[in-house]
């Protein structure tokens, strides 16, 4: 169980501002678990939210460093990458990994993929388009873990995140979801509280001073498993 103790959140390293690129406007450059992270962002209404590294990215990043994890020869898969930081991490540990956001992300999280990841490790990750809801049937449902950070922050993407983990998951299957907290007006904490109803949670980290949460989450048992009944956008 998770003890709470005041955790200070890691934070870039620095920045530099880049000129004459279409898809990114500075680099950050961060420091995990030993490795030198260069993650080219972008501010930009045009790309929505995913051109940045948002809080709960950085969190998930300093509980894996914080925690010693490992994962190697695992298949994992992350939910809406913006960046592509977390998966990034992710593979130098040791993952087989399959990023995944919007389309309109997809290049510029390669273009990451390409700065931090030497070529011989290329085969261990793959970038993909899966938009929650729409993609999931493209996807198996044998990953050892799922990655999400600040995802949940509309109320109408709830039912669609819940659906796609249940079809990701299956009893083994790890997911580390963090976020930050108070996004959306409180939507984020009602999502987490939805998600209870089908995953064991626990908090295992938290930062108090950006209100982000670590949840560590596996699927209830298969007796305990009802299918929501979901109400799909149109
Ligand atoms: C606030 S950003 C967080 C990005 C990254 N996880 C981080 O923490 O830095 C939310 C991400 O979810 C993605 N997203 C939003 N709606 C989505 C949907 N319906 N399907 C797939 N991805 C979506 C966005 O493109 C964006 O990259």
């Amino acid at each position: 169980m998770f003890e709470p103790k005041m955790m200070k959140l890691m934070q870039k390293v620095f920045s530099l501002h880049i000129y004459e690129d279409n898809d990114f406007s500075r680099k950050d450059y961060y420091q995990a678990c030993g490795f030198k992270l260069e993650i080219g962002a972008n501010i930009s209404c045009r790309l929505g939210f995913g051109s940045s590294v948002w809080e709960a990215a950085l969190g998930l990043c300093q509980y894996f460093e914080k925690e010693g994890i490992r994962f190697t020869d695992k298949k994992v898969i992350e939910l809406g990458a913006g960046t592509g930081i977390v998966s990034i991490l992710a593979a130098l540990l040791g993952g087989d990994v399959t990023i995944t956001d919007q389309p309109k992300l997809l290049n510029r999280i390669e273009r990451n993929v390409s700065f931090n990841i030497p070529s011989s490790f290329k085969p261990q990750v793959k970038v993909r388009a899966l938009r929650w809801g729409l993609d999931n049937s493209l996807f198996p449902s044998d990953y050892d873990y799922i990655l999400c950070s600040d995802i949940m922050y509309f109320h109408y993407n709830i039912p669609l995140i819940l659906e796609t983990l249940l079809h990701l998951s299956n009893e083994k299957t790890v997911v580390y979801f963090a976020s930050t907290m108070f996004y959306g007006q409180n939507v984020t904490r009602e999502g987490h509280v939805t998600l209870s109803q089908y995953f064991q949670t626990e908090l295992v980290c938290r930062y108090d001073v950006e209100d982000v949460n670590v949840y560590r989450m596996r699927l209830n048992t298969p007796t305990a498993v009802q299918h929501p009944n979901l109400q799909r956008r149109c």
